[in-house]
């Protein structure tokens, strides 16, 4: 290589050594919080996560299975009981787990999600969103019709109404303190008698 060439090399790399050593200085001093709001930087690489972990052959493929109301209800009911801990049951994304999580679950009624293809969403589904929190749920085949049901109810999500986010309430996993909490609850409305069948206490005749 000529002289000119190698200078304009050395030139590049230090360029670069100092824009990575001031964006560490920069992450170092405001630590590595996933509660803060993160710079452009961080997003754009969190953004760019999602869309290299979509294969290619993913995005024209076409959903199965037609949005029939049952098809909906169906993938109400499992996004109630799989989904909703991170993303709520109207897909807003705000939750506990959600808030305290970052890349942040986005909030699915909007067009970041809406224009992803059927394809896309399914794929996303099926695989999760490697460096994020978004786990895979496929059994890694291209015909996951509870898969593609989800597909059709994250359509859905921007017209849910109160009457179906209040049916999907009941259909949340519960954690253990809620069902303590609700077993109390009923034993006492029942003056004082344990309702659940394991702590009736066993009478010998
Ligand atoms: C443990 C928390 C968690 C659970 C449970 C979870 N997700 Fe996610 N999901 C995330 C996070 C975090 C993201 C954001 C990833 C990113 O920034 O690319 C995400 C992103 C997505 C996206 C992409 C949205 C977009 O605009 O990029 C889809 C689609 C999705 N999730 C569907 C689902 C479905 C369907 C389920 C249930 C079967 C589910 N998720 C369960 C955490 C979760």
């Amino acid at each position: 290589m000529k002289r000119s060439a190698w200078r304009v090399v050395t030139l590049i790399v230090l360029l670069v050594v100092a824009g990575i050593g001031i964006y560490a200085y920069r992450v170092i001093r405001r630590g590595f919080s996933t509660r803060e709001e993160p710079g452009a930087m961080e997003a754009a690489l969190a953004t760019s996560a999602r869309s290299m972990a979509i294969p290619a052959r993913y995005k024209s493929m076409k959903n199965p299975v037609t949005a029939t109301p049952e098809v909906i209800r169906e993938g109400m009911e499992h996004w109630a009981d799989h989904c909703a801990t991170c993303h709520a049951n109207n897909g807003s994304g705000d939750t506990m787990y959600g808030k305290a999580m970052y890349p942040r679950p986005p909030d699915m009624r909007r067009d970041r999600t809406q224009n992803l293809s059927d394809g896309e969403l399914y794929s996303i589904i099926q695989n999760g969103v490697r460096l994020t929190g978004m786990p895979a749920f496929g059994d890694a085949g291209d015909d996951d019709i509870d898969s593609w049901k989800l597909v059709v109810f994250i359509r859905h999500l921007p017209t849910l109404t109160d009457r179906e986010q209040m049916e999907m309430e009941k259909l949340n996993p519960k954690s253990p303190r809620e069902m303590q909490e609700e077993m109390e609850e009923e034993q006492f409305l029942n003056g004082g008698k344990p309702s659940m069948p394991s702590m009736t206490p066993h009478t010998h005749h």
